[in-house]
């Protein structure tokens, strides 16, 4: 199936993509930073609260009387047996967890990885680099993370699905799915714990590192199965996003075209990417461990609280002129990877990836640009993720 078609079909039919949701988000924010929503039965059936300001989003995600642990919501969550979330637990469960799988995110691990990363998108870029027109999503953006993610974890050539498939079953789970299990879920976990099987506690990559500490017994089978299923079925949704609005920014603001691109220093852009076009647009829910007031308004315990993610990023009260890429900007302290003990432990991957993707492109492609007007982009993913669906672009030389 073509990347594309999938991205429509599992977002909107109608192929005219996800509204802007930033006008309303900003509305949100100026007149109630903290709104309750009904829950979905009704007035009765359990608030779910959304937070779009920075001063409170920061502070929610990092609130211990705010519980990830689907098991204090005052609705029953998804069946555990599907959720993917087995980190979705509080401290010190959670940093048991959490240790396992650290040492494999460190950057300096990460670090290691950098020629793999970049050999996969010199390789990915020949497969479209001689045609007139290609989409730097569907081409580029969307196999990027799911080849790394095969390094990454140390999964041998033999064992993997033919590419294409993980980052379907993904968005199978994540946008139809919804994690509350199905065919694509199932089969997901299948794939884990055949991986699982076939790799030697001594491999490198995450899935020997996992595989070490069960042999350690710091967790069970079960555990090291579902870490891995939630690193491999997640991690890529959120990073292809990510590389496709880094791409599609950077074509637009290249800072200084006729520098030699190796001589870019893409960070400062990548963060304010980051930013201005969150990928991930809203937290996880947290549960409310007791009564207590955000806000200023009453959050009863078990109600759900949602974090904006993308709105708290625009808050113009911490961030001047929210709506503008500006990479230059002083206050770097977005919320695109979350905030304290649930920080994204992908974020150091995440950043690598992208960059090595924008340089990579630019070295190999130098006359790259849009083949379609900025506005013309259709977005979709929504609402927990966010993205161009379609990137159209040629390097042939313009008239
Ligand atoms: C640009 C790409 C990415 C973005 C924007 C992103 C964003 C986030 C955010 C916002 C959170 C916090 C969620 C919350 O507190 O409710 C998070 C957590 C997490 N992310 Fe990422 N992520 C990205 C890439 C990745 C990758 C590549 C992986 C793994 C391969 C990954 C694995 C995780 C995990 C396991 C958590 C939960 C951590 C915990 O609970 O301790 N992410 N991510």
């Amino acid at each position: 199936m073509k990347w594309v078609e999938l991205a429509r079909r599992l977002g909107r039919d109608d192929g005219a993509g996800d509204p802007d949701p930033h006008p309303t988000l900003a509305w949100l924010r100026a007149t109630s930073p903290i709104f309750r929503l009904p829950g979905p039965g009704g007035a009765d059936s359990g608030g779910h609260w959304l937070i779009t300001s920075y001063d409170l989003a920061r502070q929610c995600l990092n609130d211990p009387r705010l519980s990830f642990d689907p098991r204090n919501a005052a609705v029953p969550q998804n069946a555990p047996g599907h959720t993917p979330y087995v980190l979705a637990k509080d401290p010190p469960e959670h940093t048991v967890l959490r240790g396992m799988v650290k040492a494999a995110f460190s950057p300096g691990s990460v670090a290691r990885l950098r020629e793999r990363v970049a050999e996969v998108c010199a390789r990915t870029v020949d497969t479209f680099a001689d045609r007139e027109r290609f989409d730097l999503f569907a081409d580029y953006a969307l196999p990027i993370p799911e080849l790394v993610a095969y390094e990454f974890f140390g999964i041998a050539p033999e064992d993997r699905l033919p590419l294409g498939r993980a980052t379907e079953l993904s968005l199978v789970i994540a946008l139809r799915e919804q994690y509350a299990g199905g065919p694509a879920t199932d089969e997901m976990h299948a794939y884990v714990a055949r991986v699982a099987d076939r790799t030697s506690p001594e491999a490198d990559g995450l899935v020997g590192a996992a595989l070490r500490a069960a042999g350690r017994g710091e967790a069970t089978q079960e555990t090291v199965l579902g870490l891995l299923y939630l690193l491999f079925a997640t991690g890529q949704l959120s990073t292809a996003p990510f590389i496709a609005a880094t791409l599609t920014r950077a074509l637009q603001h290249r800072p200084i075209p006729s520098r030699p691109t190796g001589a870019q220093d893409w960070r400062p852009l990548i963060n304010e990417v980051l930013r201005l076009d969150s990928p991930v647009q809203t937290s996880m829910p947290r549960f409310a461990l007791q009564d207590l007031i955000l806000g200023g308004e009453r959050v009863a315990k078990g109600e759900a609280v949602f974090i904006s993610v993308a709105a708290a990023n625009r808050d113009p009260e911490t961030f001047p002129g929210p709506d503008e890429l500006r990479p230059d900007r002083r206050n770097q302290s977005h919320l695109a990877f979350g905030f304290g003990v649930h920080f994204c432990v992908g974020a150091p991957l995440a950043r690598m990836e992208a960059e090595i993707a924008v340089d990579t492109l630019f070295r190999r492609l130098p006359a790259v640009r849009l083949a379609v007007p900025p506005d013309d982009l259709v977005f979709g993913w929504g609402p927990l993720l966010r993205c161009a669906t379609a990137v159209p672009a040629t390097a042939t030389a313009a008239d």
